[in-house]
């Protein structure tokens, strides 16, 4: 069994789309597939038709069964979406587990004690993860041999790529493991000179790990989501579908290189699965050595890009368009008096801001549209702390360039700002 950890601390870049349409077509291939949502804001249950109103149990419920004597069983919550495709849907209380599990011990291991029981099962787990490195994220890490980071192909998405790396690295080395981490660039936007160009360096700087296969910009994966349908069955000619189809069929193919090559995988592959302490200290130290180097090494290269593009303009991206958005700072800041909130929505309508400054009413507070996508909008706010979240076409979403985040009652994240 193969699990695989789709994870990025930021929001909107894609991690539901990959993990819904990639499990979809990993099923496509005869595989048996389980694709477990870990994120309390439970997109992959309405990404696929789930109604809510009839989840009753949850991965909440087994997660925290497995730790309180009275398990309730995986098969017990699980939905068949199609042949050899079933979900394990996530629920608001999941945004509980943190504290709910506090004092129990070996409480980031709850998942990986949980898949442990269905090892036989399933030839592929695929886990959505939140956007937050918290012990959900840790218990996904724990249970997993493969991380997918899906990145946006553009400049800020580098910009927080190495960092993320570097997260990851900690996180792995916490779970003493062996974990392939791989790099998937989704949202690719074939028509920007940008998105050509920084896949192009991408290409270049993660050669061996990247996916060969990228996920383009396609406004009928969106469509899918909405319908509730993965996209093989909303749209099979899309080229969303055959992206996704084809990036099932690198994961799988991959599967035999991963027990041919004589790198930290075959140790990986040698190990008992799930009879940890049998491993010796001194293998376990060499895979965690191994996966470090690997990790540092990704992001590294993450840097290495950041800074190329940076100072050689005219190579990456053509001089106007890069000193523009060079010159630019998405996200909010504090500019004397004012606070500035600028963000990128390209095909956005309309964008406006719901925060506890106007009480949460979005109409009253709407950005100003710039030009290339950009939107802006300075509010004079008291100092003090902040909750607010962006309205994109009525849909409420986090600022994706703000990564201060909370989450809020519903599961969702409020973005943060602290005014001096
Ligand atoms: N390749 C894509 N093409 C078009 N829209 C996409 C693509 N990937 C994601 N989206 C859309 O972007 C939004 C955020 O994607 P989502 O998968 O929910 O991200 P995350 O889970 O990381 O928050 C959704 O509206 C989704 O439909
Ligand atoms: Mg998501």
């Amino acid at each position: 069994m193969r699990t695989i950890a789709v994870i990025n601390q930021k929001g909107g870049c894609g991690k539901t789309t990959v993990s819904i349409n990639l499990a979809s077509a990993i099923a496509d291939e005869g595989k048996r597939t389980l694709l477990i949502d870990m994120d309390p804001q439970g997109h992959c249950a309405v990404g696929l038709a789930v109604p809510d109103e009839q989840i009753e149990q949850s991965i909440y419920d087994v997660l925290l069964g497995s730790r309180r004597g009275e398990p309730t069983k995986l098969a017990e919550i699980l939905w068949e979406i199609s042949d050899n495709f079933e979900l394990a849907p996530a629920s608001i209380d999941l945004a509980a587990f943190e504290q709910q599990t506090n004092g129990t011990t070996d409480r980031e291991n709850c998942l990986k004690d949980v898949l442990a029981t269905v090892e036989r099962n399933y030839d592929y787990v695929i886990i959505d993860c939140p956007p937050a490195v918290g012990l959900l994220t840790f218990n996904a890490l724990r249970a997993s041999t493969d991380v997918i980071v899906p990145v946006e192909t553009g400049y800020f998405s580098l910009h927080g790529l190495s960092r993320q790396l570097d997260t990851l690295s900690i996180l792995c080395k916490q779970c003493s493991q062996h974990i392939n981490v791989m790099v998937l660039a989704s949202m690719y936007d074939i028509r920007t000179k940008m998105g050509r160009e920084i896949l192009a360096e991408l290409r270049k700087n993660f050669a061996g790990r990247m996916f060969w296969t990228v996920v383009n910009f396609n406004t009928k994966l969106k469509e899918a989501a909405s319908l509730g349908q993965p996209i093989c069955e909303y749209d099979p000619a899309s080229r969303g579908h055959k992206d996704f189809q084809s990036l099932a069929q690198e994961l799988i193919a991959s599967d035999t290189q991963v027990g041919q090559k004589q790198t930290i995988s075959t140790v990986h592959k040698q190990m008992p699965p799930v009879t940890e302490p049998a491993i010796q200290t001194s293998k376990r130290k060499e895979i965690i050595e191994a996966l470090d180097d690997n990790l540092e090494s990704i992001s590294a290269s993450a840097q290495e890009l950041l800074a190329g593009i940076k100072n050689n303009p005219a190579k990456a991206i053509a001089a106007q368009n890069l000193d523009d958005k060079l010159n630019d700072f998405y996200g909010v800041r504090q500019l004397g008096g004012a606070v500035r909130f600028i963000t990128l929505y390209p095909r956005a309508q309309n964008v406006q801001i719901a925060g506890d400054f106007n009480n949460w009413q979005p109409n009253k507070t709407m950005m100003q549209q710039g030009k290339d996508g950009k939107w802006e909008l300075a509010l004079e706010l008291a100092p003090g702390k902040y909750r607010y979240r962006m309205v994109v076409d009525g849909q409420w979403q986090q600022d994706p360039y703000n990564e201060n985040i909370e989450m809020n009652p519903f599961g969702e994240y409020n973005s943060i700002l602290e005014v001096k």
